[in-house]
């Protein structure tokens, strides 16, 4: 495995996260694609077992079961402080004021109950999972600092916003002298690639890591157009993120891999690697086989004349994700 440390950080982080979005109770929360806690704990181990140390789930994952599994995995197969554990906040955790967001309220709640979940003192990583237009910007930052020197956080993340806003949420951190934000996870792939305009210049600038999600486009760039797995019959938050302009690429991913003998998934995250601001993407796994070629695509690398062609038929997409 290949280690690399996350932005500016001295934080040593595999070059693959394994996304923990595909672990869950089918019947909480609204991911009925996900693995049962057998299937995950056998994704999680290999994925340890392989040298991945670096795990992001969230809160709202599967209404909390994503974490409760992650925990029970990390304590039976793994030494805490071998893992970078990264989890987010901000989705709706429960119906009614403060169930969601990014008060002090919600933000000093619910990394307890990510821990209790987890059964960990820390996380290593505590992420934003979206902007709060609802909660003053120095509040959640403020609350943020205080996770972090309460010990309960290593390091703070933000996730999917516009670059004026994670600008803005940076600099107001040197202000006030509090902990500032180390990481982007932010949408990025072959057929999303609008955060090249702004964000990841900003990322490389100011130093911060940049973890995208759904690098494989929710598994689009792996197979045909056309396919129907028992992800993309129930992800409905996938079905709002690309379109049929996008089919092109996908067709030349899978001509170039076969060129090349591999699997249409390793050309589309050696690409992603690719990309000088990028430490580290977060690749989603329902499938043994998956993490092999994540892995495995840390050693491929695309000349610039195929990275010319599957980037040629690309059209400009309006901002989604950020929801
Ligand atoms: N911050 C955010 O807002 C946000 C949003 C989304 C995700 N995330 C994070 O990012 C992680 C990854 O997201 P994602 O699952 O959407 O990522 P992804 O890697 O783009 O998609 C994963 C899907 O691609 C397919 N796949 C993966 N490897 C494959 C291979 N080698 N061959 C064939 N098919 C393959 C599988 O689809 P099938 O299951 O259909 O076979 C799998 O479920 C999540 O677990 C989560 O941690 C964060």
């Amino acid at each position: 495995m290949r280690y690399t440390r996350l932005g500016a950080t001295g934080l040593e982080v595999s070059a693959v996260s394994l996304g923990c979005m595909s672990f869950g109770a089918a019947d909480r929360g609204n991911h009925q694609w996900t693995l049962d806690e057998d299937a995950s704990r056998a994704i999680i181990r290999q994925a340890l077992d392989a040298g991945v140390n670096f795990l992001d789930t969230a809160n709202v994952y599967s209404d909390g079961s994503s974490e409760e599994i992650v925990g029970r995995a990390v304590r039976d197969f793994a030494a805490r402080d071998d893992v970078v554990i990264a989890t987010k906040v901000h989705g709706r955790m429960r119906p009614g004021p403060n169930g969601g967001g990014l008060s002090r309220k919600a933000i000093l709640s619910e990394i307890d109950n990510s821990l209790k979940r987890l059964q960990v003192d820390h996380v290593d990583l505590y992420q934003i999972h979206r902007w709060d237009p609802e909660t003053p910007l120095e509040e959640t930052l403020e609350a943020l600092h205080d996770v972090v020197k309460a010990g309960k956080a290593r390091y703070i993340g933000a996730s999917s916003m516009h670059a004026w806003q994670f600008a803005k949420a940076l600099y107001t951190a040197d202000l006030h002298g509090w902990t500032r934000f180390v990481s982007m996870q932010n949408h990025y792939n072959l057929i999303y690639r609008e955060e090249e305009r702004e964000m990841l210049p900003l990322c490389a600038d100011q130093g911060i890591g940049v973890i995208p999600w759904s690098p494989l486009a929710r598994g689009r760039l792996t197979r045909a157009w056309d396919a129907v797995t028992a992800r993309t019959e129930t992800d409905e938050f996938g079905k709002t993120l690309y379109h049929d302009d996008d089919r092109i690429i996908v067709e030349r991913v899978a001509e170039l891999a076969a060129k090349r003998g591999v699997p249409a998934a390793r050309v589309a995250l050696a690409w992603v690697e690719r990309h000088p601001a990028v430490t580290a993407p977060i690749v989603g796994v329902t499938k043994p086989g998956h993490l092999t070629d994540a892995i495995a695509a840390l050693d491929l690398t695309l000349d610039d004349d195929e990275v010319a062609y599957l980037e040629e038929p690309y059209v400009p997409h309006g901002v989604v994700g950020f929801q």
